[in-house]
């Protein structure tokens, strides 16, 4: 795969767009922007493809840096074929600027042939650890989440795992996603969660109680499928409030999202430059009392 190493300078400005969603301090001490990036879809549009040009990725998570983005999620299984979003976030932003957070989930394992595995176990999620670190050129990481699987039971000897991997110094933070209530609650008795990454959108608010619980505790919440999973939708009462605003109905989306709760941490995907523009400038964003009791009758919607 062609690609090039970072040479640019990547700290970004107070006045740069995403900073107008304003921040969040994750754990207590790492500050980050509450408009961020979701990598998973920079190798590939699906997990059978196709591809995405992985120099077009490496531009896209520059651009985001540059928009003031200091908050990326990833996993070491976000790869399609030899394309991984490990190998673009390193070779795009390494040597990192001091103020990023680089997120990412163990839990779920995909083989090369990228069919899944059974979720790990302590041994193995000990190795996944090691091999996001190996992957993105870091001696620690900032936030590691649990992935859970629905399948799966109480996870309190994966999560120890994970609680002894940050008192080793590998880890900063620990969050939990995919996580149930209960599950976040057993967790919670082995160590600090520092965020919860669970679906939610306008769309699917499956998780609301969850939402308000986090922003109680000033737990971060990461909302992944902001745009419900299949593109940004382009429903009538998006479109109503965007053009309102002069905005887009994926704007609209996002901005909703930060409206909803103080600890909610946005992380639109893409892989495309000009949407990556269009999603930090949402940042910027502000919905009234008018556009969110427009947006309510999205609740049902469900996708
Ligand atoms: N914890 C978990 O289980 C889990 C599961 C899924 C995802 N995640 C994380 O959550 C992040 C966000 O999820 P996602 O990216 O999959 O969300 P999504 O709601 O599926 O949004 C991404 C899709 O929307 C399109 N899109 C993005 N911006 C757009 C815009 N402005 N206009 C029109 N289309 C737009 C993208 O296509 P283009 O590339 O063409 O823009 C892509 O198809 C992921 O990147 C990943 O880091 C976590």
């Amino acid at each position: 795969m062609a690609t090039t190493e970072n040479t640019s300078s990547t700290h970004c400005s107070d006045t740069a767009p995403a900073t107008a969603a304003g921040s969040h301090l994750i754990g207590g001490d790492r500050l980050v922007h509450r408009m961020g990036f979701g990598a998973m879809r920079l190798p590939s549009a699906g997990w059978d493809g196709p591809a995405h040009d992985p120099e077009r990725g490496i531009a896209v998570l520059r651009r985001a840096v540059e928009l003031g983005v200091n908050h990326i999620d990833t996993a070491a299984f976000y790869f399609y074929e030899d394309i991984a979003a490990n190998d673009l976030i390193r070779k795009a932003l390494h040597p990192y600027p001091d103020d990023l957070v680089i997120a990412t989930k163990v839990g779920p394992g995909r083989l090369p042939d990228g069919s899944w595995m059974d979720p790990a176990d302590p041994t193995e999620l000990r190795a996944a650890v090691h091999r996001n670190l190996r992957e993105l050129g870091r001696d620690h990481l900032d936030l590691v989440y649990l992935r859970f699987l629905r399948t799966d039971g109480p996870g309190e000897d994966r999560f120890a795992t994970l609680a002894a991997l940050r008192d080793e110094g590998l880890i900063r933070h620990l969050g939990v996603s995919n996580a149930t209530p209960g599950q976040l609650a057993e967790a919670q008795e082995i160590a600090p969660v520092a965020a919860v990454q669970n679906r939610f959108s306008p769309l699917t608010r499956d998780h609301a109680e969850l939402v308000d619980l986090c922003a109680a505790r000033d737990i971060a919440y990461v909302p992944y499928f902001p745009f419900g999973g299949a593109g940004a939708p382009d429903l009538a009462a998006l479109r109503r409030v965007a053009d309102r605003h002069g905005a887009t109905p994926a704007q609209v989306t996002l901005a909703w999202l930060l409206a909803v709760s103080p600890s909610m941490l946005a992380i639109p995907g893409t892989s495309s430059p000009d949407h990556l523009t269009e999603n930090v400038a949402a940042a910027a964003l502000r919905l009234d009392a008018e556009d969110l009791a427009e947006l309510d009758a999205l609740r049902d919607t469900g996708m």
